[in-house]
């Protein structure tokens, strides 16, 4: 009896399996049949039939080489430096450099640890047509700035380092990829999904408690428990980058404001989702946001000098002083509702984040 069951199975696979292959061939000879038809019955240009299938079976984005393999293919060695420095930041300038004078960066982070996917992903701080927003006014200095003067904000806060020179080999090449990713895509300035995608900020302050929850579902697999990020064998180098600890952003960095924090956790976190299939809800994003910034990270000195006009300050910058009365705490962890209301109020200035 044991051994008629599987050949019982067997035939029945063969008997389904050719009744597949049957209606398989049925189709295909159908479908061929109907496409031959077609070009008689409608009146359809040869040419248009042709370009529809090659559109279908060949779309322009598959022709492209990835951005790996065009840096790879390029002969031009600023650019490829440039890819170099932002994806491998930490073994270019990082701490542990051998020349001193190449240690630029105070962490364990690279650019692409935030901006995501070669600088090239929507809503992942795509670096993208950045170059063609550049000079604009910025808040923090109250001035006008400079691409390069932006990229050093990142040095400084995100890096946790120090700033490079302008006219500096390692500062050009990094302008001269963000420069090149414009023409790799082909993108005006207003056609990117740039910075960060905004979510609907709950209406009440951060529950940590929640945040902690989350963190553990949901982040801790790769970031650690301790959230001081895997690192690799070689003791020096990160498979998952550090979320705080002395090997992360300093505490003047965007990352360490709660609502731009949730925004990027939301649309670009766990790691591999996109903007288009979040998984985690705003509630859970705040949350996990304001716990991950409550946790032990570098001080940057002569904080209290950011944002000289002090309206234009956002309103989860985590360190004063503040143009109003609201609490640091409440500038942390929220409820943030009251404090936009006040500013548009009394201000007539809408903040964002
Ligand atoms: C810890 C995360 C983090 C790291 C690491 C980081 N950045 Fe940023 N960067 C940000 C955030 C946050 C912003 C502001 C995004 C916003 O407010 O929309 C930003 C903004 C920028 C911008 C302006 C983007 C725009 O849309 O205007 C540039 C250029 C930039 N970073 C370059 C760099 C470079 C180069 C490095 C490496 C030396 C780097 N960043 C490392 C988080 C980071
Ligand atoms: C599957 C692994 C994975 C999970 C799960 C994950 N991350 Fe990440 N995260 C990464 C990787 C990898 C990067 C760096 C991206 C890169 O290098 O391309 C990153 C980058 C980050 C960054 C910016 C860089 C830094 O270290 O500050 C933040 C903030 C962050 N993750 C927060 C979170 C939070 C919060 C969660 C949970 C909701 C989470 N991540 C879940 C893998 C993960």
């Amino acid at each position: 009896m044991a051994s008629e069951a599987p050949k019982h199975d067997l035939e029945k696979v063969i008997r389904s399996l050719s009744k597949t292959i049957a209606t398989a061939s049925l189709m295909i000879v159908l479908l061929v049949a109907v496409i031959f038809l077609s070009t008689f019955i409608f009146d359809v240009p040869q040419q248009q039939l042709l370009s529809i299938s090659s559109a279908t079976l060949a779309p322009e984005i598959e022709d492209k080489l990835s951005i790996v393999d065009a840096i790879d293919q390029s002969s031009d060695q600023q650019l490829k430096y440039g890819y170099a420095l932002l994806t491998q930041t930490d073994e270019l300038l990082g701490p542990n450099v051998t020349d001193p004078a190449m240690r630029y960066t105070g962490n364990a982070l690279q650019c692409t640890s935030c901006h995501l996917n070669d600088g090239a992903k929507d809503y992942g701080i795509s670096l993208v047509a950045v170059d063609l927003r550049f000079p604009q006014y910025r808040g923090r200095e109250d001035k006008m700035g400079t691409l390069a003067d932006r990229i050093n904000g990142c040095f400084t806060r995100s890096m946790n380092g120090s700033a490079l020179e302008v006219d500096q080999p390692e500062m050009q090449a990094i302008i001269t990829y963000i420069k090149w990713l414009d023409e790799y895509f082909e993108v005006g300035a207003d056609e990117v999904k740039k910075g960060l995608k905004p979510i609907e900020l709950p209406n009440r302050a951060v529950d940590l408690q929640n945040g902690a929850q989350v963190y553990t579902a949901q982040c801790a697999v790769c970031h650690q428990p301790d959230g001081q990020g895997l690192v690799n064998a070689d003791g020096l180098t990160y498979t998952y980058p550090p979320l705080w600890g002395p090997k992360s952003y300093n505490n003047g960095a965007g990352m360490n404001r709660v609502i731009t924090a949730a925004q990027f956790i939301k649309y670009n976190m766990p790691f591999g989702i996109s903007h288009e299939n979040p998984v985690l809800t705003d509630e859970e994003a705040y949350d996990v946001a304001g716990y991950m910034n409550q946790q032990k990270r570098p001080l940057r000195a002569n904080l209290e000098k950011d944002f000289p006009d002090r309206l234009k300050k956002p309103v989860s910058t985590p360190y004063g002083p503040y143009a109003d009365a609201f609490s640091i705490q409440q500038h942390q962890l929220g409820p943030f509702q009251p404090i936009i209301t006040y500013y548009e109020q009394t201000h007539s200035i809408k903040k964002k984040n």
